[in-house]
């Protein structure tokens, strides 16, 4: 049986009639058309689907829309702002750090929700943040590079 849910989605109000058993991740693909998240493994596993809720990175496969009612939803499609990528999008731009793309949007999230609660991490700290978002390609040293240019703006990635 469908439910209404009203939550903030990438700033605004976003009121939508749904099954409360249904993932956030397929309302936010299947209703909502923002498909920049990603469905990878649907276990729990890979992390692809990565969005912030509440500002903490959450598995969207993982979390029932019921579970966002009145919370905070952000997902790749708000960071980007006045037609300028977020600086964490810029700095894995600059890096390079993809390569089919498909777990992009969970790391520069999972990025984004690090350098909140600690703007400087350091090497182990980004490893530990972005353990458990699998990229298929083997892309994880230019990702490294591009959180730490994000972290450092200023300074060229070691
Ligand atoms: S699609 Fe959600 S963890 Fe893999
Ligand atoms: S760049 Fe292809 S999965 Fe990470």
């Amino acid at each position: 049986m469908k439910a209404d849910f009203q939550f903030t989605l990438n700033g605004k109000p976003q009121r939508i009639s749904a099954e409360a058993r249904r993932t956030l991740l397929e309302v936010l693909r299947e209703d909502l058309d923002l498909t920049g998240t990603k469905f990878g493994c649907g276990e729990g596993q890979c992390r692809a689907c990565t969005v912030l809720l509440d500002g903490n990175p959450v598995r969207s496969c993982q979390t029932e829309i019921a579970e966002v009612e009145g919370r905070n939803v952000e997902t790749i499609e708000g960071l980007a702002q006045n037609g300028k990528l977020h600086p964490v999008q810029e700095a894995f731009v600059k890096e390079g750090a993809m390569q089919c793309g498909y777990c992009v949007p969970g790391m520069i999230l999972a990025t984004v929700a690090l350098l909140k609660r600690n703007p400087t991490p350091n090497q182990t700290q980004i490893v530990e943040a972005l353990n458990g978002n699998i990229c298929r390609c083997c892309g994880y040293v230019n990702v490294f590079k591009a959180v730490q240019r994000a972290a450092q703006p200023g300074k060229e990635a070691q």
